[in-house]
């Protein structure tokens, strides 16, 4: 067999990217207040803010588009769909969402609320958002190995089982209204979870009654992984083992911008019917009715296709091969990252890129200004800024566990061309590291701040 692993696609409609000078750059980070978010998408190069909702559909998605039925109810296209994803979660109820977090809105608004607490891996920031908005914890229980950048460990987003059950017996079964898993680990760096953890949670959780659900984003890079990786999994197909690990849980929130390769999409599923009663009943005065909750005929049409595509193994195989050999070639040259590389992302270790920089001047945020300044590249910080707090009463800063940076790659976008200019460019700023002072934030939103904050960079 060949060495090389192809782009299993031909390109057939391509879309120009803007080409700017440094000095531009520079202005528009200025004006920016130093957040990429706030960068127009036109004046970026390459873009690996995040993998979501920046798939290339494929041409069948495109027919799809065209085929969509937009009858308000009883759409043609929601059938399709429901019926794409029971095939591989094999759910009961399926309720579409404009996007995960309004499906997570839904879930938490029925289960959430004071005094409750929900586990999880590690909660991704908008899931930790809408358990905290309604009143609720949301805790995270990875394991020790998740926290450390440079543990080779192969299912890193694995969660703690014995903290997992301690937990329960302390804070009591009853307290606790749901368990969570989030595969891959977004926010522990896209690492997957083994089919052997997603057992064993499912089996401390049954034994206290608690009702298991996935945060199913990246359900088939994490069934790839498992492929991969796992004892017992090599021969089986990856549909076989996604719908293995959904048959773990009682139901799922999904964000169909990752692993349903569309623009836009999501959805809610679970066996339970009082519980898609109540969801639904939420979903008619938020979203929408039933048979299209939120979205369009058309992007239903175009879930349900990808729901096909994204679980064959050649588009798999070159998914997490090509986020690997982004790891490689900077790993090769030195340049610190959580290591082993992710599925839907390299993370750059910001602790070992900057070590100068201290966490509350934020590394990771010098180091996507830089991106962006030298190679027009756009990343996220996933540190301090993202999960810094000060604590109310001492006003002491509390870091975030780890300070990273993450360059997703969107799926099917862009070329190995595109990834060896992202290495070039990561690898000479990495050189010139000792220049990166960090920055200070001037302005904040009381949560999510990462979106909107203002830096002032320090000279
Ligand atoms: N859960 C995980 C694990 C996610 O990664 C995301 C989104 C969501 C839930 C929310 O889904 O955006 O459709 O509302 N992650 C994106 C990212 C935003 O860049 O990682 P959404």
């Amino acid at each position: 067999m060949m060495k090389t692993i192809i782009e299993p696609f031909r390109i057939k409609s391509v879309e120009p990217i803007r080409f700017t000078t440094t000095e531009e750059r520079e202005r528009i980070l200025q004006d920016a207040g130093y957040n990429p978010f706030m960068i127009l998408a036109d004046d970026v190069l390459i873009d690996l803010l995040t993998d979501s909702g920046t798939a290339a559909m494929s041409a069948k998605q495109w027919a799809g588009i065209m085929d969509g039925d937009e009858s308000y109810a009883g759409a043609r296209s929601f059938y399709k769909f429901e019926s794409a994803v029971r095939d591989i979660t094999g759910y009961k109820y399926i309720i579409p969402t404009h996007q995960g977090r309004a499906a997570e809105k839904i879930l938490f608004t029925i289960l959430g609320g004071a005094g409750k607490f929900v586990p999880n891996n590690t909660h991704f920031d908008t899931t930790r958002a809408n358990i905290e908005y309604s009143g609720a914890e949301a805790i995270d229980l990875v394991i020790d190995e998740g926290k450390d950048p440079d543990s080779l460990h192969p299912f890193k987003g694995n969660m703690d089982i014995e903290k997992l059950e301690k937990f329960i017996k302390e804070r009591g079964p009853e307290n606790i209204p749901i368990g969570m898993m989030t595969v891959t680990n977004n926010a522990g760096g896209g690492q997957p979870v083994s089919m052997e953890n997603l057992r064993a949670v499912k089996n401390v959780l049954k034994k206290y009654n608690i009702p298991f659900f996935l945060d199913a984003c990246r359900f088939a890079e994490n069934s790839y992984f498992i492929k991969l990786r796992e004892e017992g999994y090599a021969d089986k197909s990856v549909k076989e083992i996604a719908q293995e690990m959904f048959s773990l849980a009682d139901g799922c929130t999904m964000s169909a911008k990752k692993d349903a390769l569309v623009n836009m999409g999501g959805f809610l599923a679970m066996n339970d019917e009082n519980l898609a009663q109540s969801a639904r009943n939420i979903l008619i005065v938020t979203e929408g009715f039933p048979t299209y909750g939120g979205l369009s005929g058309r992007d239903l049409e175009a879930i349900a296709q990808g729901f096909v595509e994204v679980v064959d193994e050649h588009y798999l195989r070159y998914r997490l091969r090509s986020t690997e050999y982004l790891g490689e070639k900077l790993m090769d040259a030195g340049v610190p990252i959580l290591r082993p590389p992710g599925g839907h992302a390299i993370y750059l270790n910001a602790r070992g890129f900057t070590p100068h920089i201290p966490p509350e001047k934020f590394p990771g945020q010098s180091i996507v200004c830089e991106l962006y300044r030298f190679g027009g590249i756009r990343a996220v910080e996933i540190g301090s800024v993202m999960f810094g707090k000060t604590d109310k009463k001492t006003g002491n800063f509390i870091p975030a566990t780890m300070e990273l940076v993450r360059l997703a790659i969107p799926r099917r976008v862009y070329t190995q061309s595109h990834i060896d200019y992202v290495v070039e460019v990561i690898i000479e700023m990495y050189k010139g590291r000792e220049s990166l002072k960090g920055y200070n934030i001037v302005y904040e939103a009381p949560m999510l701040r990462h979106f909107t904050a203002r830096f002032e960079p320090i000279t």
